[in-house]
């Protein structure tokens, strides 16, 4: 049984927690937040549980084998640091810190205590994701061309970091675990129209063979879409989040060019074949990533989404910022 404290009670922080308490293997010790509100809706919803404003608490606690870190970003690197320090291993939230120093630190620390860092990484750990990976490997869309995805909807402004970091790290970390090569550059462009933080931005990632991804997260957006295209030699996948079946559509379509004999004009050959919907695993994604997590700690194997992937994804945040910060500057990685 792997007992847990969680720091952090206010959006997200109550999936963690709910998680927690019903899973086989883990256990909730205690819970802290700052707010005393959230203090008091943890104590409606799990009465007699330990509840307490100072999470220092949860770091000295002997009862306490694992931290989760639910609280905004710049918190990360101090929390799981102590929590590290203390002997803890940690689940930490995306992104994982504000910077590849943070990061870097935390997880040389964690290799000299000998102890697990996840990084929250929901979404590897969804039907969808977990499909389209499989195509990937068995090589249903062929050599890859492209990675497109949009997620955009109306708020929720966050305070302390710009669009890009709160929602492109779920885009950055699906790219990372489908796409295998090493990213080589990245241009980012966007703008700040209300709160001095960009709430739009577009980011283009180039790859090796001719790989490019881009993402379009928009704080400002109409509707909410969240839509991943996938293009490759032989086949062509759509991935719609928002639809109840049918998420993840793989189209037979695809683009041929041969030269006509003796002649030098090119000849397009559009093929259009079959659309296919995989039957997608109805799941729980953050409870599938907590049982992996206790699994890791009990089993002392090295989760996926340690904080070595966290590291990766947190590189391509701040070459963004940087690109952002000028205009599109390409960024070598
Ligand atoms: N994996 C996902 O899909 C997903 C979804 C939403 C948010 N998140 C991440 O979760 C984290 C938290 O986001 P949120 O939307 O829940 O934020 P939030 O602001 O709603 O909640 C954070 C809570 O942490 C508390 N807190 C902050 N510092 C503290 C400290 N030192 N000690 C104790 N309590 C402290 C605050 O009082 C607040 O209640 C962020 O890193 C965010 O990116 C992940």
């Amino acid at each position: 049984m792997i007992k847990f404290g969680i720091i952090g009670y206010g959006y997200w922080g109550p999936n963690v927690v709910r998680n927690l308490t019903t899973l086989e293997g883990g256990e909730v010790v205690a819970v802290s937040d700052k707010s005393p509100a959230a203090r008091r809706r943890v104590q409606k919803t799990y009465p007699g549980l330990r509840v307490t404003a100072d999470a220092s608490e949860l770091f000295t606690s002997t009862e306490i084998d694992a931290i989760a870190v639910v609280t905004p970003v710049w918190t990360h690197y101090e929390l799981a640091k102590a929590a590290l320090e203390n002997g803890k291993h940690v689940f930490v939230e995306k992104p994982f810190t504000s910077s590849v120093a943070q990061a870097e630190e935390l997880i040389n620390l964690a290799a000299r205590k000998n102890l697990k860092i996840m990084v929250d990484h929901t979404f590897l750990f969804t039907g969808a994701v977990k499909k389209i990976q499989q195509l990937l490997e068995e090589g249903a869309l062929g050599n890859l061309y492209y990675y497109d995805s949009t997620r955009v909807n109306l708020g929720l402004f966050q305070h302390d970091i710009n669009v890009s970091w709160d929602l492109a790290p779920h885009d950055l970390s699906i790219m990372d675990y489908l796409i295998k090569d090493s990213p080589e550059a990245i241009v980012a462009t966007g703008q700040t129209h209300l709160n001095g933080f960009e709430d739009v931005a577009f980011i283009t990632i180039y790859f090796p063979n001719k790989i490019i991804a881009h993402i379009n997260v928009n704080w400002l957006s109409p509707v909410k879409v969240r839509t991943t295209l996938i293009g490759g030699e032989k086949k062509m996948l759509v991935w719609n989040d928002l639809e109840a079946d049918e998420k993840v559509k793989l189209y037979d379509k695809g683009v041929h060019i041969t030269t006509r004999q003796g002649l030098y004009d090119l000849l397009v050959n559009y093929r259009s074949g079959d659309m296919w919907a995989p039957q997608i695993e109805q799941v729980e994604a953050l409870r599938q990533e907590l049982t992996y997590f206790v699994d890791c700690i009990a089993h002392d194997r090295t989760p996926f989404n340690d904080g070595v992937a966290g590291l990766r994804v947190v590189k391509l945040l701040e070459a963004a910022n940087q690109s952002l910060s000028k205009r599109g500057a390409l960024i070598y990685l």
